[in-house]
């Protein structure tokens, strides 16, 4: 275990969140900028939604775009799981489908394809509340 992984470790053992053998810690990197990272995520796919509502294409592609991007930070991959991984290929994906949907000026596509965002969004939080993956409780 390097010294990083140490200070992880006491970071978590010193704020009280649980840790027990079968916590994915191993896996899990917290930074302190994941959380404002997050907050501008639900920012984008809101900015979406007005785009959407407004048929502002630009507006969508360019928020479904910088939401793609901000999905490769290395504050968003702070989960290194396997299906972590396939969850943010899939919102990736999603994101993509928003963008070429707008640019081709389809509002039902897009609106679909941001249905389909949105379904990411709660699976993919679904499954850390399902494996017990809870960053919330390193803020402060
Ligand atoms: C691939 C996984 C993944 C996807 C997809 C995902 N999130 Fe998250 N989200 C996270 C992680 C990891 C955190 C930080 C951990 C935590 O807050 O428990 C987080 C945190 C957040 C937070 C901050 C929570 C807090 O306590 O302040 C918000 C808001 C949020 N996500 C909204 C969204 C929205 C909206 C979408 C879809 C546009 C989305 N998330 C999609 C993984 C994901």
């Amino acid at each position: 275990m390097n010294a990083f992984r140490w200070f992880v470790l006491l970071a978590v053992v010193s704020t009280g969140a649980m840790v027990s053998a079968q916590d994915p810690i191993d896996g899990v990197v917290i930074r302190e900028n994941v959380v404002p990272l997050m907050h501008r995520k639900l920012d984008r796919a809101k900015d979406i939604l007005e785009g959407l509502t407004l048929e502002q294409y630009e507006k969508i592609a360019s928020n479904a775009r910088s939401l793609r991007l901000l999905s490769m930070e290395s504050d968003w991959n702070v989960v290194q799981t396997q299906e972590y991984q396939k969850q943010s290929n899939d919102f990736r994906r999603a994101c993509d489908s928003i963008e070429k949907a707008a640019e081709a000026k389809d509002a039902s596509r897009a609106a679909l394809a941001y249905v389909t965002l949105t379904v990411r969004c709660i699976e993919c939080h679904r499954y850390m509340r399902d494996n017990k993956i809870d960053l919330t409780s390193y803020r402060k």
